[in-house]
C-alpha cells in the first residue's frame, strides 16, 4: 500500500469523527425509522442551503455534473445551441453542455484569478448563443455581476458553476446571487463535502425551480392518492438522503472552516513571498473560498513530484485544459486561441488547503515549497 500523504488534500475523515454523534443521530432515522423520512430531511437541506446564501430556492441533486445537465435543461438548452464557458474546468462543464445536444464555445481566462474573462464573452456571441456558463475555479469567484450585464443585453441565461466555491461571496453577496441558476457540489473533495455525491442547485426564479424539480424527479406531476402522473419525461436525480443528513450536520460548520481555508492561504500566500512562485490576484470584491492553493510556477513537473515526494498532496487540477483532452479532438478543434489558459495549465500546482491542517503542517508546505523553488 502506498504511504498516506502527511499533508493530504483532504481530512474530512477527522472531521466526521468529531461530529461523530451529530452524524450517527442525523442518519439512524433514516435507516430505522420511517421510510418517507428521507424526503423531509432532503428538503430540510434545501431550505437551510437557500437560507444560507439568502436564495429562494434550491433542489438537491445526485451530483455535480448530473446538475449542471439539468440546469442546461431546464433553461431549455438543446440542439443548435451555444454556452459560453472555460476550458480550465472539469469535464463535467463541457460535458454537461454537449449531453444537452448544445455546443461549449470556450472563451479565455484571466492570470489573475484563472476565471473567465468578461471582455472577451462579447466576441464570442453569436446569434445561437443561449447562455454563458462561468466556473469559480478552486472557489475563485468569476465575475458573473459583469456576465450579468452582458447576459441581459443578449437575453442570455447564466448558469454558474460554484462546484468549488461553497462558502465563496462576491460583490457584497455570496456566489451564485447573479446567475439564473447556480451549482454546488458536496462531492468529497469540495468545501462542503458530502461522504459520496451530492450537489445543490440553487435559483431565485420560480419557473425554473420547478422545473428542475420536475427533472430531477422523474417528471413527475402532483401526487393523485396513490396513483401516478407525468407532465414531463424526467431524471431520477434527487440527493441520496444519507448524503443530505449528513450535509445537514456539517453546513452550521462551513462558515469556521472557510474563514480557517482562508487563514490557511493567507499564511501560504505571505510565507511564498518573495521565491518565483505567482500567487493569484482578485478583485476587490471578490472574496474566495479555497478548495486548494492553485499557484503558478516554473518548473512546474519539478515542484509537483517533489511536494508530493516529500508527502504533501500536490495535485495539478483541471489541466491539461478540456480541449486538450483526447474527447474534444474534433469539438474544439476550430475554436479561438486560448493562451492564458494553456499557459496556466503549464504552471499551476495545487496545494492541499483543508480546514484540518495544522499550522505547522502549513509551515511544512512553505519551506518545502521555498525549497523546491
Ligand atoms: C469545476 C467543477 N465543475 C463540476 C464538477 C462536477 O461535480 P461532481 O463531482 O459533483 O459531479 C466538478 C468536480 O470536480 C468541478 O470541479
Amino acid at each position: 500500500m502506498t504511504q498516506p500523504f502527511a499533508v493530504p488534500r483532504s481530512r474530512a475523515g477527522q472531521t466526521h469523527e468529531s461530529l461523530r454523534a451529530d452524524i450517527q443521530a442525523a442518519v439512524e432515522p433514516l435507516l430505522y425509522g420511517d421510510s418517507r423520512a428521507g424526503y423531509a430531511v432532503r428538503a430540510r437541506l434545501e431550505s437551510e442551503f437557500a437560507a444560507s446564501l439568502g436564495a429562494k430556492h434550491a433542489v438537491a441533486v445526485h451530483s455535480g455534473t448530473l446538475a449542471l445537465f439539468l440546469a442546461l435543461r431546464a433553461c431549455g438548452l438543446g440542439a443548435g445551441d451555444e454556452v459560453i464557458s472555460v476550458g480550465n474546468s472539469d469535464i463535467s462543464t463541457t460535458g454537461a453542455i454537449h449531453q444537452c445536444g448544445a455546443r461549449a464555445v470556450l472563451c479565455d481566462v484571466l492570470a489573475d484569478d484563472y476565471t473567465m474573462d468578461t471582455q472577451q464573452v462579447e466576441a464570442l456571441i453569436t446569434g445561437r448563443t443561449r447562455a454563458l456558463l462561468p466556473v469559480d475555479l478552486h472557489g475563485h469567484p468569476a465575475n458573473v455581476k459583469a456576465l450579468r450585464e452582458i447576459a441581459d443585453r443578449h437575453d442570455l441565461r447564466i448558469i454558474e458553476d460554484a462546484a468549488l466555491a461553497t462558502g465563496a461571496h462576491d460583490h457584497g453577496l455570496p456566489v451564485g446571487a447573479f446567475a439564473d441558476i447556480a451549482m454546488f457540489s458536496f462531492a468529497p473533495y469540495k468545501p462542503l463535502g458530502s461522504a459520496g455525491n451530492g450537489a445543490m442547485l440553487v435559483t431565485n426564479d420560480a419557473t425554473l425551480a420547478e422545473r428542475l424539480r420536475l427533472l430531477t424527479g422523474y417528471g413527475a406531476g402532483d401526487a393523485l392518492e396513490g396513483r401516478q402522473d407525468y407532465v414531463a419525461e424526467g431524471y431520477n436525480a434527487p440527493l441520496d438522503p444519507l448524503q443530505a443528513a449528513l450535509l445537514l450536520v456539517k453546513l452550521p460548520h462551513l462558515e469556521a472552516w472557510t474563514a480557517r481555508r482562508r487563514q490557511i492561504v493567507a499564511a501560504l500566500e505571505a510565507g511564498l513571498a518573495g521565491t518565483a512562485a505567482q500567487t493569484p490576484r482578485f478583485r476587490s470584491e471578490s472574496i474566495p473560498t479555497f478548495r486548494s492553493y492553485c499557484i503558478r510556477v516554473p518548473q512546474q513537473e519539478k515542484v509537483h513530484l517533489g511536494l508530493r515526494a516529500a508527502g504533501i498532496e500536490s495535485v495539478i487540477h483541471y489541466a491539461p485544459p478540456v480541449h486538450r483532452y483526447s474527447v474534444y479532438a474534433e469539438a474544439f478543434s476550430t475554436r479561438a486561441p486560448l493562451p492564458v489558459t494553456d499557459r496556466l495549465a503549464e504552471e499551476i500546482v495545487n496545494l492541499p488547503v483543508t480546514p484540518e491542517l495544522s499550522d505547522d503542517e502549513v509551515g511544512l508546505m512553505i519551506e518545502v515549497t521555498r525549497g523546491l523553488l
